[in-house]
């Protein structure tokens, strides 16, 4: 049977399956498995994870490719510029993971301002000793600023919850963008990048790894936060140099780093272990169950019209 659909992964729920049964030359086989590279010469789609690049090389294997669909919001991981050339289709799943993951980020901040961690690694390891005036006291947010890279969906759904827990807003936008973003609850300012840094004693990352914001929070860049803020991360790793956030954060500069993605995944800088004022999760944005049905139906949807499309265009 010849291969139309070639998946790394079949996803969560039962939308793969529905697209097999309407197109049977479904394969599923791990990424660069002997049966995924065999497959790719036949190929009209590719679905892969966000932990799964595809190369230029890899495009030329698959003279027949007409779409790529990843289970990602984030595309950085595709050839996207031969893909456009070649007229080959990107889906990825905006939207339906906005909430997930603003949720994610803001369970990153209140557990590293308000040392869950250290707290629930103190109860269980039996050396509590009862309540006291100064256990693990953190640091509050109400009154604070709040500085957001990028103000597209994640970063707004991300303002609305750090203004529901009393800190100020404020965006920079990668297209330069100054006008205010109406959140609804509030209006925020829209400020240069540096000036926003010089404000945000908090400093949360919603905008895409792209050739713009590859490093962009670079030392001289981390060195203009205020002393003692917190540095959250859902979006990207490659966009903060770890190095220097690592060394801010020990000389005590930063106050704290969250962290759901890392530049190496899964096999990050193993100082984040053993700096303290961190609290490291496994890239979960948008890990809910009900997220990760909506991200295989998206994607599953976007590849059936596209190849249906593709049917019933002359050849
Ligand atoms: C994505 O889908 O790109 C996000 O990284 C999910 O957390």
């Amino acid at each position: 049977m010849s291969i139309r659909i070639l998946s790394t992964s079949a996803l969560v729920g039962p939308h793969i399956e529905d697209l097999g049964l309407r197109f049977p030359e479904l394969r599923i086989a791990p990424y660069r498995s002997i049966a995924w590279t065999a497959g790719l010469p036949g190929a009209e789609a590719l679905v892969v994870l966000l932990s799964e690049p595809l190369t230029e090389a890899d495009l030329e294997l698959c003279p027949n490719l007409r779409v790529i669909g990843t289970y990602s919001v984030g595309i950085n991981h595709l050839p996207q510029a031969c893909c456009k050339a070649r007229g080959i289709q990107i889906i990825n799943t905006p939207g339906v993971l906005t909430a997930a993951t603003a949720d994610l980020a803001l369970t990153l901040l209140l557990a590293l301002t308000r040392r869950v961690s250290e707290g629930e690694a103190l109860v269980r390891s039996g050396d509590w000793r009862g309540w006291a005036p100064d256990l693990l006291l953190g640091s509050s947010l109400a009154g604070k600023t709040c500085g957001i890279l990028g103000s597209g969906p994640i970063g707004q759904a991300f303002a609305r919850r750090a203004w529901a827990v009393g800190l100020k807003v404020i965006f920079w936008d990668r297209q330069g963008n100054r006008s205010p973003v109406d959140l609804g609850v509030d209006i925020a300012e829209r400020l240069p990048l540096d000036d926003l840094l010089r404000q945000s004693n908090v400093l949360s990352l919603h905008c895409p790894l792209t050739d713009q914001t590859r490093g962009l929070l670079n030392r001289e860049k981390l060195a203009l936060l205020p002393r003692g803020a917190f540095v959250i991360n859902t979006a990207r790793g490659g966009i903060i140099d770890e190095q220097a956030a690592i060394e801010l954060l020990r000389q005590k500069k930063i106050g704290g780093v969250g962290l759901d993605v890392f530049e190496n995944e899964p096999d990050f800088d193993p100082q984040w272990c053993t700096t303290p004022g961190t609290v490291l999760l496994p890239h979960l944005g948008s890990a809910t169950i009900e997220t990760r049905e909506e991200m295989s139906k998206l994607l599953c949807d976007g590849i059936r019209q596209a190849l249906l499309s593709a049917d019933l265009s002359p050849s």
